[in-house]
């Protein structure tokens, strides 16, 4: 067995000399979890595993603590006696918060350090000793599901194979007749690999326990504060920490994507050291700590078959997929959906027969999957079918563009219920292809590229027609540990007619103090700039999910505009009251009521916002306020149509992104600004995996990918310029007509650029490339067409 690997942060030799280098402990005066000091903090650092199987033989903690200011080393079994070494995670399978005697990945906590100080917490780290057996590893998920493998999960009773789950959608049998009468038949294995969101701002907590209040206040970098509370509560309600004495506090977060969706062993330990030594404990990751054991996403090998009639007609679909979960199962699906919304694999098509499978694989690396900037496996879904499309075109030897004309849902259609057994609402596909193809100037790129296809040069052009589903959603079908996924706002005018509304939701950067200000504003009139927002305090928020799955705006926004609808009826009564008529001879337009016929006999929001506390009617409740949960009656499907130009270089392989057309729908906007900016961060979320990167693990389970030296994210440098449009088909079901948009760009990017790849190396017999499409990847192909120059 070769050694694990030891240039990572893990190996412990010079760990503590790369932390004091590392600018990030500069410390700013934001409002983030790190530039909070509380009276009193002691700081925990994490000793984890250079394996990724081992058996702990010992862990050795005197040299430690001797360390004058190491307070305390805590390990499993010191969690053991508390029954807190094991949780669940939000998929409910069971992990590890600290092992008792084997670790089941490289970088899997093993014990933590208590210290006064965060550079003597690591030279504690540093300092223990920890005696491992190393074991045979299972880093291969197909191998992991043959039969006879050893079983990893040793911890679960009965369990015979490494299966996490087995999940499935549509009628196989029908599919497979349909694909077996198929004229034409295209089978591509796609493999999107395990990549990770690598947020600028790492994990972290303060875990505050008030002895003398019994109260615990954690202030950590959370996308689902109230999920989190009741989950502690629920983990450790055992130990005294009951609902109402949890505070969640969630400040400003420095871009979640999902990976903050899941609780990680820190949380916990930093909490379990607070409760017992009675201060306030911090615990924030470094780069490599983040890359290295929180979720990963992705990590899908999927066998894609797509079949047509001759003139191009797609008629039948069938998804085998496996999934590497790690040694646990944490991704943050709804409960219902172990695969997330993977069903929605028949996107913007009107495909008759089709079937999908997900067989999800206990393997040594860290557990996972999280949704990075998707809705649930919506990445997987919309990669498999546009690349498979384009696979199917090159196969029938016609314009992808056209092919997708002819087999798109037509808007007529809507609302179309699938065949996976979505209904989807509202679309017009072809409006979005036609208008990118005009921007891009398609029927010219086609003749430029024929031309230089006579004379050697390598260019392409690739498109992706994506339908996202997003909005969880509705309670009926959707649940996170049995928490129905609805969610709230609740809005308080005050008599100055100034307001402050908040939310069940989390924005990491998404924007929601102006977003949701907006939505105060159009539907009562009050100015945004005097609409104050707040989430992500559990005291004060009303309960919610959190954000996540582009779901905002689909739900806590609906609430937005359903709570200030009722406040505006009963603004309605007042102004009847204060202008002596009937409340039917009354008409509102934004800011006010007036009486119909009479416009100058009115009272602005601000005067009836007074009257509530001042002058309300003999029987009606004092003040101005209303809650509401919303729980969506269907998801919302928002989708786009992207063109992306590549050249390639014949003498490094080089892909160089020319251009990148992105046309989106999601139906009205609130804030024309904020969605393009969405648009820009997803689409550079889209080409770092499309280009750069990837996590990959030798056969012992060492990491690759574990730093930013070797996972390479995309900077300006490499970032094209984007060119953004857009049409406006609303949701017929949303209050206001939104759909969700924060992830439609990451969704709908990769694709884009792997067909444009894709395209430029068709002539020479190149049907597929997974992704991500290094230089070194194409050029090896050049290499062997013999046209590498
Ligand atoms: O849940 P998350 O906030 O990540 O996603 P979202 O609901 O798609 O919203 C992302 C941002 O775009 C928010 O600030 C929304 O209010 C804004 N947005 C918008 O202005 N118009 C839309 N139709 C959709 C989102």
């Amino acid at each position: 067995m070769s050694e694990p690997r030891t240039d990572a942060k893990i190996s412990g030799m010079g760990h503590s000399m790369k932390r004091k280098e590392d600018p990030r402990f500069i410390r700013g005066k934001g409002n983030y979890v790190d530039d909070f000091v509380l009276p009193g903090m002691l700081y925990m650092d994490i000793v984890r595993s250079p394996h990724a199987h081992a058996k702990i033989k010992k862990i050795n903690t005197v040299r430690a603590l001797k360390i004058p200011g190491v307070l305390a080393v805590i390990d499993g079994p010191t969690l053991a006696k508390y029954n807190l070494h094991w949780m669940p995670t939000i998929s409910a399978d069971t992990q590890m918060v600290l092992p008792i005697d084997e670790v089941m990945y490289q970088a899997q906590e093993v014990c933590a350090v208590i210290a006064t100080e965060r550079y003597i917490a690591a030279d504690g780290v540093d300092a223990v000793e920890v005696e491992y057996e190393p074991l045979p590893v299972m880093v291969d998920p197909h191998k992991s599901l043959a039969p006879g493998a050893p079983v990893l999960r040793r911890d679960k009773k009965d369990k015979k194979d490494n299966l996490a789950f087995h999940w499935e959608a549509g009628d196989k049998a029908d599919a497979e007749r349909a694909l077996a009468a198929a004229d034409v038949v295209i089978s591509e294995n796609v493999y999107l690999p395990r990549i990770h969101v690598a947020s600028m701002e790492t994990c972290g907590c303060i875990a505050d326990f008030n002895s003398a209040e019994g109260k615990l206040t954690v202030y950590m970098t959370t996308q689902a504060p109230h999920a989190v509370r009741t989950v502690f509560a629920l983990v450790a309600g055992h130990v005294g920490l009951s609902e109402e004495k949890i505070r969640i506090v969630s400040p400003d977060i420095g871009g979640g994507f999902g990976g903050k969706v899941p609780v990680y062993p820190g949380y916990v330990i930093a909490v379990a050291a607070s409760v017992v030594i009675g201060k306030p404990v911090k615990w924030i990751e470094d780069r490599m700590e983040n890359l290295q054991a929180d979720s990963f996403a992705r990590d899908y090998h999927m066998k894609v078959e797509l079949g047509a009639n001759k003139d191009g007609t797609m008629t039948s679909l069938k998804i085998k997929t496996v999934a590497d979960h790690g040694y646990a199962n944490a991704s943050a699906n709804p409960s219902k959906f172990p695969a997330g919304l993977f069903s929605i694999c028949t996107g913007s098509y009107d495909l008759k027969h089709a079937f999908c499978e997900v067989d999800a694989a206990y393997t040594h690396k860290p557990p996972g999957g999280v949704a990075y900037r998707c809705s649930f496996r919506v990445t997987e879904a919309v990669h498999a079918i546009e690349r498979a499309t384009d696979a199917l075109a090159q196969k029938l030897d016609m314009d992808p563009a056209e092919l997708r004309m002819k087999n798109f849902i037509r808007p007529e259609q809507f609302p179309y219920k699938s065949v996976l057994g979505w209904e989807y609402d509202s679309g017009d596909y072809g409006a979005a292809l036609r208008k990118v193809m005009d921007i891009v100037g398609y029927d010219a790129l086609r003749r430029e590229q024929a031309e230089k296809r006579k004379r050697g040069e390598l260019m392409g052009i690739g498109i992706c027609s994506f339908t996202e589903i997003v909005g969880a959603g509705p309670s009926k079908h959707f649940d996170i540990l049995g928490l129905k996924m609805f969610d709230s706002a609740e809005i308080r005018v005050h008599p100055t007619g100034k307001a402050i509304a908040r939310f069940g939701t989390k924005s990491q950067g998404q924007g929601h103090e102006t977003t949701y200000a907006q939505i105060v504003a159009e539907e009562l009139g009050i100015p945004a700039a005097h609409v104050q927002v707040e989430e992500g305090d559990t005291d004060t928020a009303p309960y919610g999910l959190g954000t996540y799955a582009s779901r905002s705006t689909p739900t806590s926004g609906a609430a937005c505009a359903l709570a200030a609808r009722k406040i505006r009826d009963k603004a309605k009564k007042l102004a009847a009251h204060l202008l002596e008529v009937s409340e039917n001879d009354l008409e509102w337009e934004p800011g006010k009521f007036f009486v119909k016929g009479a416009p100058q006999k009115a009272k602005t929001i601000q005067e009836i916002a007074f009257a509530a506390y001042t002058n309300h009617p003999q029987g009606m409740e004092a003040g101005l306020e209303a809650v509401h949960y919303y729980d969506p009656p269907n998801l919302t499907f928002p989708f786009g149509s992207y063109i992306c130009v590549v050249d390639i270089d014949r003498g490094t392989g080089e892909v160089k992104v020319r251009r990148f057309v992105a046309v989106d729908d999601c139906g009205n906007i609130i804030n024309p600004m904020i969605v393009e900016g969405q648009i820009h961060g997803g689409l550079t979320q889209g080409i770092g995996p499309a280009l750069y990167e990837e996590i990959s693990y030798d056969d012992e389970g060492n990491i690759s990918g574990g730093s930013f030296l070797d996972y390479y994210v995309p900077t300006a440098l490499e970032t094209p310029h984007w060119e953004t449009d857009k049409t406006v088909t609303p949701s017929p079901h949303h209050p206001f007509g939104a759909k969700g948009v924060g992830e439609s760009a990451t969704v709908g990017a990769p694709p884009a650029i792997a067909n444009a790849v894709v395209d430029a190396l068709r002539h020479l017999g190149v049907t597929h490339l997974d992704i991500p499409i290094t230089p070194e990847k194409v050029w090896q192909i050049l290499k062997k067409k013999g046209v590498a120059e």
